[in-house]
């Protein structure tokens, strides 16, 4: 066995005993937090979805992965495998830190199907190195077992127009080429450069495919570059944008690969929550394609680490272009699987003393809940509806409309335990439902995804509320009334979720 083979093989070994054993620790604890419909690792650190891709039948993610500890350290491919998107099976480690060029970590990067192998092109990052980012490739016959690349990096330093700061390839096919898009920055300036190969080994530079225009942040992360028939989407997670830290976004335009130029027609937000980034897309193996973002934050407070793990991925969303061109973010089909015991409520009002949405048969944990609210008859200025309730109301994760404004604006200062910093937007109407706010709602153990007016906004925040707090009420803020048009929910759970 060559040593690049060997020093490989045995770096995942010990990353995989690593995580075994901290994941057995945690069998049988009582964790309020831990997701029963989300994806998280047995056990242990993750950020970053990478490599997703629908591969011989099946869905693969990988995701940045510290298999020894609840915090982030040198960055290893976790890996995991699905029939629906819904129900995951933890497979071994696919990557580890074992060469010079990714001493610090394995970062980023996505998964093609080249020549019957699956592939993984990944940042070998190395900070005590310089150039201490470059880009490298990995192979797999049956799809488990990676071995690197001897020609590793393949690409071994930024172009003129980047910076040491050169990571998160994503790569795809497109004809008999191969592209390749990563982000960068220079001076404080985001941007992403597009590269083109035949066999992705040999990459030629194509240039700058674009870049902010200064409000956009000063590096971009993890851009994902895919079309909608002929309408071309840059997913980004811009670092220092505006007054935020980090976020994730959506550039639209027109984009011609061959002479690597993107022009912007608008943008938004992938996502308005206080709790998604680094999203990557696929395509299902229907031609659906898929994001799936990290459902968490650089600086996050982290409640679970008490609970031997951190972080976890938001739902599976397709993503669509309506005929007004406006991007449609929906949760994939596959979620109606999970759905169990349901309740339903309609055409009821409310004043500020509010009306309690919850059913006391079904716990309101992990539940998807579809609300429709009528604003024509509603009075109120505002209204609110309070989500993980405790019945002392000292606790409540609260949601507010407020009419005037159009805002919708999640507000966490009682969730719990965590973060208490609130999120809001501007609610996107449909023209021919302009009277109705449509809320669909999933709630897991420790998080909160709120799909606005079908899916033309999407809102996602951690929370971590008490076990107990499981009310959930309507209410008209100061005066007025509100109107409920219906209600429908769902219990979620996915049976055995993390069983090893
Ligand atoms: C985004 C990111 C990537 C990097 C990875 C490291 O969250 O910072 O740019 O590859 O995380 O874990």
């Amino acid at each position: 066995m060559d040593n690049n083979k060997q020093r490989h093989d045995e770096a995942v070994a010990i990353a995989n005993n690593a995580v075994f054993a901290a994941a057995a620790e945690l069998q049988g604890q009582q964790d309020p937090y831990r997701p029963k419909y989300h994806f998280t690792a047995p056990a242990n650190w993750i950020n970053d979805p990478n490599g997703l891709i629908y591969y011989k039948g099946a869905y693969h993610l990988f995701y940045q992965h510290h298999p020894y500890s609840t915090k982030w350290g040198p960055m290893h491919w976790g890996h995991a495998r699905s029939e629906d998107l819904i129900h995951w099976k933890h497979l071994p480690i696919a990557l580890a830190p074992s060469e010079p060029y990714d001493e610090g970590g394995c970062f980023s990067g996505s998964a093609v199907e080249h020549e019957g192998m699956l592939k993984l092109i990944y940042t070998g990052h190395a900070p005590d190195r310089s150039p201490k980012q470059v880009q490298c490739v990995a192979m797999s016959q049956d799809g488990l077992h990676f071995d690197k690349a001897a020609a590793n990096p393949v690409i071994a330093a930024p172009p003129a127009e980047g910076s040491q700061e050169f990571r998160d390839p994503k790569v795809w096919r497109s004809g008999d080429e191969w592209y390749m898009v990563v982000g960068t920055e220079k001076d404080g300036i985001g941007k992403v450069v597009l590269y083109r190969s035949t066999d992705l080994m040999e990459w030629s530079y194509k240039g700058t495919l674009l870049e902010s225009d200064g409000s956009k942040g000063s590096m971009w992360e993890c851009p994902d570059l895919f079309f909608l028939g002929e309408q071309a989407l840059l997913v980004l997670s811009p670092m220092d944008m505006g007054d935020r830290k980090n976020c994730n976004i959506v550039i639209m335009g027109e984009c011609r690969l061959e002479d690597a130029s993107f022009t912007e027609r608008g943008w938004m937000d992938l996502d308005y929550g206080t709790d998604y980034y680094a999203a990557q897309t696929l395509r299902a193996g229907d031609g659906r394609r898929i994001v799936i973002g990290w459902m968490d934050m650089w600086g996050a407070s982290e409640p679970s680490a008490r609970y031997g793990w951190t972080g976890c991925m938001a739902l599976p969303r397709e993503l669509t272009m309506l005929e007004d061109g406006i991007l449609r973010i929906h949760p994939v089909a596959e979620l109606q699987l999970l759905r169990g015991s349901s309740w339903q409520l309609s055409e009821l009002q409310t004043t500020k003393d509010g009306l309690s949405l919850a059913d006391s048969v079904h716990t309101q944990l992990c539940a998807e809940i579809l609300i429709e609210l009528d604003l024509e008859q509603t009075t109120a200025e505002q209204l609110g509806i309070g989500i993980r309730c405790s019945a002392d109301g000292q606790e409540e994760t609260l949601l507010t409309y407020n009419k005037s404004n159009g805002r919708l604006t999640l507000d966490r200062s009682r969730s719990g335990e965590g973060d208490t910093s609130s999120s809001s937007c501007l609610v996107p109407f449909d023209e021919v439902n302009k009277g109705i706010l449509q809320l669909h709602v999933f709630l897991d153990s420790s998080s909160i995804e709120i799909f606005i007016n079908d899916g033309r906004a999407v809102m996602t925040s951690r929370i971590y509320p008490k076990l107990e707090s499981r009310g959930m009420r309507l209410f008209a803020v100061n005066h007025g009334t509100v109107v409920l048009k219906s209600l429908m929910g769902w219990h979620l759970e996915v049976e055995g979720k993390d069983r090893m």
